[in-house]
């Protein structure tokens, strides 16, 4: 069959289950463009989680990694939460573990622990309150009884919040981000070169020295927002390069110019359109999260919902 019979076909499929299963599709801005076009949603970490915890769908077909989908099915323990590729994992929230969590806490006991989404369902459950990129810093103001913060995984996001709260004492994880590590003020200067007008935005989880040369420093939500409203209408998008297919269509008259066309996440890209339909076919790759850290990880990541949506 030709590719567009091929895709034709399962278009056909996935929409056909998706009404008979009452099937909630979530993506995130990362997913190829073939997917995000068949989400009944396509956001941020932020977003999607308001999404799962708000959905009346009998089950939610995830569409990103690991600790997305695991963060969905906490939320909406009676739902099936399926991911497509259970592989899709992210490899900064796998830079910690619980002991090592523990260790630190026992070094610190009169610290909060703010952990980032990107974080297992165990690292949640061993937190007082999670984040996303879009909330990190109104989180972490919202901590009114210590001090003292422990901020996991992500240094470059912790480094950028202990910038924004200079009330607090940081102890930040040393986990990072690969593919946004990778985004060099090189790259960046490079672009500009050639698109002397063009707003930088960055990613929080980059590099301090590419933060410092951002004109707004935003979640991949943020950054759709503000490619919108802002008159601007050329863009340097420091983040994984997913996110362009979406600020292309929601800006046909802007241009958007990757940073680092190499910024790709593997992980995020593990997810295709015969997945998605497997996925809705057959539901074995269900996420399941034992009730006992389910329920102390959801009371981590209801506080941060209950301080809302942005920065
Ligand atoms: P956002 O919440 O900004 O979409 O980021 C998620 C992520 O994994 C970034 O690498
Ligand atoms: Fe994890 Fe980075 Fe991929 Fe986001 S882009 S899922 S932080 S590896």
């Amino acid at each position: 069959m030709g590719e567009s019979l091929v895709n034709n076909f399962l278009l056909e499929k996935i929409h056909g289950l998706r009404i008979d299963k009452n099937i909630l599709i979530l993506a995130h801005n990362y997913m190829i463009p073939e997917v995000q076009d068949i989400a009944d949603y396509v956001g941020d970490s932020l977003e999607l989680s308001f999404q799962a915890a708000d959905t009346s769908a009998d089950i939610i077909i995830f569409c990103g990694v690991h600790f997305m989908a695991e963060t969905a099915a906490i939320l909406s323990p009676t739902k099936k939460v399926i991911i497509p590729d259970v592989n899709a994992g992210c490899p900064m929230a796998d830079m910690i573990t619980v002991p090592a969590l523990q260790m630190l806490k026992s070094e610190h006991p009169n610290a909060k622990v703010v952990c980032y989404v990107n974080t297992s369902a165990a690292i949640k459950a061993e937190s007082d309150i999670c984040c996303t990129s879009a909330n990190a810093v109104r989180v972490v103001e919202s901590i009114k009884d210590t001090d003292e913060i422990i901020f996991v995984p992500d240094k470059f996001l912790g480094n950028y919040v202990s910038t924004k709260v200079k009330d607090k004492k940081f102890f930040l994880w040393q986990g990072f981000c690969p593919v946004h590590a990778s985004i060099l003020p090189e790259h960046i200067l490079r672009v500009k070169y050639m698109h002397h007008d063009a707003k930088i935005i960055v990613h929080p989880e980059c590099r301090p020295e590419t933060i410092a040369l951002a004109d707004a420093v935003l979640s991949t939500g943020g950054m759709l927002k503000y490619a919108k409203e802002t008159p601007a209408r050329e863009f340097i998008v420091c983040t994984e390069t997913g996110i362009i297919h979406r600020l292309k269509k929601e800006n046909p008259r802007k241009e958007f110019y990757p940073a680092y066309h190499d910024a790709i996440c593997p992980n995020m890209k593990r997810i295709n359109l015969e997945k998605v339909l497997w996925a809705m076919e057959d539901k074995d790759s269900q996420i399941l999260v034992p009730e006992d850290v389910a329920s102390r990880a959801r009371t981590a990541i209801e506080r941060m919902l209950a301080i809302g949506r942005e920065d």
